[in-house]
């Protein structure tokens, strides 16, 4: 395990003396530099776990700068986690992948911070509802279950936040609000509430919880619960021009074209392959993997942010 940086930056003014030090995996990535981010505004001690190399690339710079110890740890390796895990208050993971990332990289992560002794774990679940899904319904949720089982096994107490889909998705990634033809894309029924939160609302969020010793087993967030006719709305009064719902058919259609998408185009090692994002679209469609109740009250302070003022935002960029 290499250390590459020392946590050498003066917390901010007014911090505790005796901060908490959250150890955090997956640093690098999208939403693991925004809960970085937060944590350090909350004036918390940060370790951020990166792959060998990947202390020297832009992203491990950016996290020194805020004063973040960055360590170099073999992931294979349960010794060399378990000493990167010392002394942590809570180990939140913001790893991204497969099998071999979701299930067996965590899973060393979680005997690490065991051995370590650390009081709590936050798995990278940051998603909608799996825990109400039927096996089968979703590959990458199945991932997160499996996980789920040895995690509620270990000695150790452990919070997952569900925060349904990442609101940025919907500026062109997710295929719902279409901004060119000025349609909402659905399947099923046009008054299914939807959850959608911002990544920088989760990171919020998650370093909230991380400091937070009393957190339930599951945590649910939702930025903005809108149906895919609030969706409507939403677009139309973001960007002051008419938008139509798109029904192309019910959920038993969308099961079919999952069904050939994923025979035509399987890419079994991508993460998102575009089937698996319409899995994730028909869970949320059939309301199966509906957040309820929601927690967004929980840590007074965080704005959470609309859809119409995601989109708006968006519209003032193009
Ligand atoms: N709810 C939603 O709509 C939604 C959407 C997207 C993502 N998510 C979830 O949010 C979480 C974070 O996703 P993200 O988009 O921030 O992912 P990301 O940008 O791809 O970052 C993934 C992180 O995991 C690390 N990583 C990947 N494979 C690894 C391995 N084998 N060993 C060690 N580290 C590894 C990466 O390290 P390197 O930098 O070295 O590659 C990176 O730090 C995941 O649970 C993801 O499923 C949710």
């Amino acid at each position: 395990m290499t250390s590459v940086a020392p946590d050498q930056t003066p917390l901010p003014a007014g911090s505790p003396t005796a901060s908490p030090l959250i150890v955090l995996a997956g640093a690098t990535g999208a939403l693991g530099l925004l809960i970085a981010h937060h944590l350090r505004q909350r004036g918390v001690h940060v370790r951020a776990l990166v792959r060998p190399g990947a202390g020297t690339r832009a992203e491990a710079a950016s996290l020194q700068l805020q004063g973040i110890d960055v360590r170099e740890v073999n992931y294979d390796s349960v010794a060399d986690l378990t000493e990167a895990c010392a002394g942590a208050a809570c180990v939140v993971s913001a790893l991204s992948g497969l099998r071999e990332v979701i299930v067996e990289a965590q899973s060393r992560l979680l005997e690490a911070a065991v051995a370590a002794g650390v009081p709590r774990f936050i798995p990278s679940d940051f998603s909608a509802d799996f825990t109400r899904l039927p096996e089968g319904s979703n590959r990458n949720f199945d991932l997160r279950r499996e996980f789920q089982r040895r995690l509620d096994a270990a000695p150790i107490q452990a919070t997952s936040i569900l925060n349904g889909m990442f609101m940025e998705l919907l500026k062109g990634q997710a295929p719902v609000v279409l901004q060119g033809p000025r349609r909402i894309l659905y399947w099923g029924s046009a008054d299914q509430p939807l959850d959608f939160t911002t990544m920088v609302n989760t990171a919020e969020f998650t370093a909230a919880a991380a400091l937070d010793p009393t957190t339930p087993r599951y945590l649910r967030v939702a930025g903005d619960v809108a149906s895919p006719r609030e969706l409507q709305a939403a677009a139309q009064a973001a960007t002051g021009k008419p938008f139509k719902l798109l029904r192309p058919g019910g959920l038993g259609a969308f099961g079919v074209v999952i069904k050939l998408t994923k025979a035509l185009a399987p890419a079994p090692n991508e993460v998102f392959p575009p089937w698996q994002g319409m899995q994730y679209m028909h869970n949320m469609f059939s309301g199966q993997a509906k957040l309820h109740p929601l927690d967004n009250a929980r840590y007074p302070g965080i704005r959470w942010t609309s859809v119409r003022e995601l989109l708006t935002a968006s519209q003032g960029r193009s």
